[in-house]
Order: C-alpha cells, then sequence, then structure tokens
C-alpha cells in the first residue's frame, strides 16, 4: 500500500522552509488580489473543524470564510461551551469536572476532520510549558490530520502571515532594510506573547530593520530574539533593541504596536502588575508618529483605544489596521491550500 505522506501542520513558520514560506506570501497575495467575493471548489468535500480554548473575533470567521469561499465545510467548536470539558494532563485519574480527554477530543475530531484549527491559551504561570508549546504540542501528537495553530502560547502564524503580505502590499514590495518597529505598550492586563513573537520572527524573515522597542523588564524570550537575529541577518535585516520609544519611531515605515507581559515576573503577577503600571505612557501617540517616515500603523487587534494607541492614530490615515485584519482572510485560504497539498502546493 502507498505510504501516505504526514500532515503537514502549520505550529509556526520557523518549521517551514523559506520557499513554503515564500509560496505562502505569494498565494496571500494573489488571494488578496481576487478580493473577498472570490469563491471556489478548491477544496470541495473537504471538512474543517475549528476549536477554540479563547475567544477569538478575526481568527474564527476569517478561517471559517476562507474554509467555505474554497467550497470546503467549517465546523467551529468552543471548548467549555456545548463540549465536554477537557483534561489535558496525562495519567490522571479524571474524577474532575473534565470529562473528556484532549487524546479522545482530538482524535475523534481527527476521524471526522481533514484539517483541525485549533487556538489554545497561554497558561501565563508556567513560562517554560508556555515557550515549549506543551498543550500545542499534546494536540499535534493526537491528531492525524494537519493541525493549524490559530495562536497558541508562543505563536500566531496566521496573524503572521497576513501581516508579511500587509506589509508588502503596502510598502510595494521594497521591505528589505526598511525600518520596523515592534513597540510594546501598556494595558491592563500581561498578555501573551504568541503576537509579538511571531510579528518579530516575520519581519526578521522580510529582512527589515526591526528595532524592538520596550521597557526594561519586558525582554521577549532569549530564544526567540536569536533565531530573529539569525533569520534577519539571513534576509539582509538587523535587529535591535532600545528601551525610549522616541528614538525607536525615528525614521519608521511600519510601527505595530503590541502589548506583553513581562516574563522576568511570569509567577510573580502583583510585582509584574506593578512594573507595568509605570508604563502607562507607553501608548502610540501623533507626536511620536510625527518622528516616523510616515510610518503606517498596525495592530493585530483587539486593540483598547487611548490605551495602546490614540484615537488621532488610528483614525488616521497612516493606520493601517483594518486592511491588516482584511489579509487574515486571504492568508487563511493560502494556509488551507498549503496544508490540504492543493494548487499551486501540490507536489
Ligand atoms: N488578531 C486576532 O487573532 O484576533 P482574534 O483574537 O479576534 O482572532
Amino acid at each position: 500500500m502507498e505510504e501516505l505522506p504526514p500532515p503537514r501542520h502549520l505550529i509556526d513558520w520557523q518549521y517551514i522552509d523559506d520557499d513554503t514560506w515564500q509560496r505562502c506570501l505569494t498565494r496571500t497575495l494573489e488571494h488578496y488580489r481576487q478580493g473577498k467575493h472570490a469563491w471556489s471548489q478548491a477544496a470541495r468535500h473537504r471538512s474543517l473543524g475549528l476549536l477554540f480554548f479563547n475567544p477569538s473575533l478575526r481568527t474564527r470567521t476569517s478561517m471559517e470564510l476562507a474554509a467555505v469561499q474554497l467550497g470546503a465545510h467549517a465546523t467551529t467548536l468552543v471548548a467549555g461551551q456545548g463540549t465536554w470539558q477537557i483534561e489535558w494532563r496525562d495519567g490522571v485519574v479524571m474524577d474532575g469536572p473534565a470529562a473528556e480527554h484532549i487524546r479522545e477530543a482530538i482524535g475523534v475530531l481527527s476521524e471526522y476532520y481533514d484539517a483541525l484549527g485549533v487556538r489554545v491559551f497561554a497558561s501565563q504561570t508556567d513560562y517554560v510549558q508556555d515557550r515549549d508549546e506543551v498543550l500545542l504540542r499534546a494536540i499535534v501528537r493526537a491528531a492525524t490530520v494537519p493541525v493549524i495553530n490559530l495562536e497558541s502560547a508562543f505563536y500566531h502564524p496566521c496573524q503572521a502571515l497576513a501581516d508579511a503580505a500587509t506589509i508588502l502590499e503596502h510598502l510595494g514590495g521594497a521591505v528589505q532594510g526598511r525600518r520596523f518597529v515592534l513597540s510594546w505598550a501598556y494595558h491592563p492586563r500581561p498578555l501573551p506573547m504568541a503576537v509579538p513573537n511571531s510579528a518579530l520572527l516575520m519581519a526578521a524573515r522580510l529582512g527589515m530593520e526591526v528595532v524592538v522597542a520596550h521597557p526594561p523588564g519586558f525582554e521577549l524570550d532569549e530564544g526567540v530574539m536569536a533565531r530573529a537575529q539569525a533569520d534577519a541577518a539571513a534576509h539582509g535585516g538587523r535587529v535591535t533593541v532600545v528601551h525610549d520609544q522616541a528614538e525607536a519611531f525615528e525614521g519608521a515605515a511600519i510601527v505595530y504596536a503590541k502589548s506583553w507581559g513581562s516574563r522576568l515576573l511570569y509567577t510573580a503577577p502583583d510585582d509584574e502588575a506593578a512594573l507595568r503600571a509605570q508604563h502607562r505612557h507607553w501608548r502610540v501617540t501623533p507626536e511620536l508618529m510625527a518622528r516616523t517616515r510616515q510610518a503606517a500603523f498596525m495592530h493585530c487587534l483587539p486593540v483598547r483605544r487611548n490605551v495602546v494607541v490614540d484615537d488621532a492614530v488610528l483614525d488616521s490615515p497612516q493606520a493601517i489596521h483594518l486592511k491588516q485584519a482584511a489579509f487574515r482572510l486571504y492568508a487563511q485560504k493560502a494556509i488551507l491550500e498549503y496544508v490540504w497539498h492543493l494548487p499551486p502546493f501540490d507536489p
């Protein structure tokens, strides 16, 4: 009997070669040019199961619509809302509230669907568990079909592909060496690092002049930073870190705002909140944007107005956050084509 290839999972782009990344980017831009009313039957008779352990507006709707517009069927499940409560730990006696183990949940869904999209959560209490993607990897181990990471503890590859295509389209493809500022911003809650990690790695892979701006104490993961520096160097770019927002914004072509919690205070929430509160002024303002070279303002959304960014920036022509969100649909289509070996990804 012919041996089947292993499922094409999308955990994060760093596990996927440059050629495939480039083809996914090209394909996303092709879908963008076809527009939001482009329907096909490319994925006819295929099915996609979506399982969310966290809320979502963009990822859920864009992935459902992408599947349907490619001719596939999509089902969305929200864990704990109409599903059984799910146990993650191996070897436990399941005599508590959880009636189903992740092994069976994913094993069963693999029997029905041709791919699974899963959004899991960061514990935000166990840094090693989050960094090592323990929950997402448990799902991948239990699955027999491709698993698409719809945002995990540490990475958001669907967002990253859409972001990269947005930047390429906005800057007309000439992105190498252009200044990309990933700016920390104040937020009332400590947020996970999935988006900043993926945005950093994405801009580095585009060969941009990446500047990570954050207050001391909000350093990103050392392994992610090292990977970004290596990727940037390999693609003609560079990654630097500054602790001054005004300095970071000088000459920027793209400003990407995002908040994240302090990994150094991962297990000390009161200390983390006190440190974060000292930096309420880290907010994107028109004055900061005036230091840039007419930079585009990006944010993955949802965004807290007048906390992360002023109305005057978000409502200005420099803000491209809605276009960025629009690209999510086109990126999801490219991802589905990739994991399902559809043209132009057919071997
Ligand atoms: N950016 C993003 O992933 O949005 P949602 O959380 O609404 O899916």
